[in-house]
């Protein structure tokens, strides 16, 4: 059997093209588009390429999207005061600051500048009190890599109610919120994290094995019951040629990209799950496309709740 692949690229551009006419009418309304506001500290290479996407996506759907950058060596009270500066702008209604902020400041960082966001201007929904509207079920702005794997399930035909779902991984920004969104969907959800005993045993129960990790190649057929569907979250940059050698066959696309590249975008999937998953995400391809998709979608959510008010009875 070789699994279905599930074209998040495609899920993702239909979403872009659902929000046009909601962006245009509060463009219309406003007299300026809805407006995301991203802070980028330091150069890690990866948060470059995400920003550069979530930019040009952004602008491709009619929003506005301004980048605040800030150096490594940026302090905490710098990062702070540039969101603090989005928060007080009239024309920015979603904030998102990347992760991961750089390790000199400090463990603690995430939490204190995430605490400074304004609730409603929190696009990736990560502020203590739109977790807590996560967990108790009347959220506006949920994460937005979990948020896509939901619409990718839901557009893709896969049944939630009812289900195994397993994730693997408990981080903020992917494994919490995505247990969440699963248990509100009414899923039997499983959490494992590195301290789970038997992890292969307990991820063959899933109907839902979401893995995100950030381990490349790490759930292998051994944790998977033969046609359950497989989120692959993970995108680990790797330039390890023995790593890449033990996993694509000479020959093989992906090896050949890795030969022109000199490294390869990996998933926490090994590829040899393709034969026994009923469905699989690509990486790339699956899950980041969608991530871009509900940044566009949160954003116009969180302009929308600022300034269209619901209608009274
Ligand atoms: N880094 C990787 N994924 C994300 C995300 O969804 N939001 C933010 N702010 N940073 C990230």
């Amino acid at each position: 059997m070789s699994a279905r692949m599930l074209d998040g690229t495609a899920v993702g551009l239909a979403i872009r093209t659902e929000l046009r006419p909601a962006v245009e009418a509060f463009t219309a309304t406003l007299g300026r588009p809805p407006g995301l506001g991203i802070v980028l500290v330091g150069n890690d290479a990866g948060s470059e390429l995400y920003v550069g996407s979530k930019l040009k996506s952004a602008a491709e759907s009619g929003l506005r999207a301004d980048l605040t950058r800030l150096p490594a060596t940026a302090s905490l009270g710098e990062v702070i005061a540039a969101v603090e500066r989005l928060n007080a702008s009239d024309v920015h209604d979603a904030i998102l600051v990347q992760s991961p902020l750089p390790a000199a400041l400090g463990a603690e960082a995430e939490r204190h500048v995430v605490d400074h966001i304004a609730v409603e201007k929190d696009v990736d929904g990560f502020h203590p009190i739109n977790v807590g509207r996560l967990v108790q079920g009347h959220w506006t702005l949920a994460a937005c890599t979990p948020s896509g794997v939901i619409e990718l399930l839901d557009r893709s035909g896969i049944p939630i109610v009812g289900k195994h779902a397993v994730v693997i991984g408990r981080s903020d920004i992917v494994g919490k919120p995505m247990a969440l969104l699963l248990l509100h969907r009414h899923a039997t959800v499983t959490i494992c994290h590195s301290k789970t005993v038997d992890l292969p045993a307990v991820a063959r129960q899933a109907d839902i094995l979401v893995a995100a990790i950030g381990r490349p190649a790490f759930v292998t057929p051994a944790y998977v019951k033969p046609g359950a569907t497989v989120i692959d979250v993970g995108t680990s940059r790797v330039g390890d040629r023995a790593l890449v050698e033990s996993i694509f066959p000479a020959g093989s696309k992906r090896r050949d990209a890795f030969e022109r590249r000199g490294a390869l975008t990996m998933g926490d999937v090994h590829p040899s799950v393709e034969e026994i998953a009923g469905a699989l995400t690509p990486v790339p391809g699956g899950v980041g496309p969608l991530t871009i998709a509900m940044l566009l979608k949160n954003t116009l959510a969180a302009a929308e709740q600022r300034f269209v008010k619901p209608a009274t009875s």
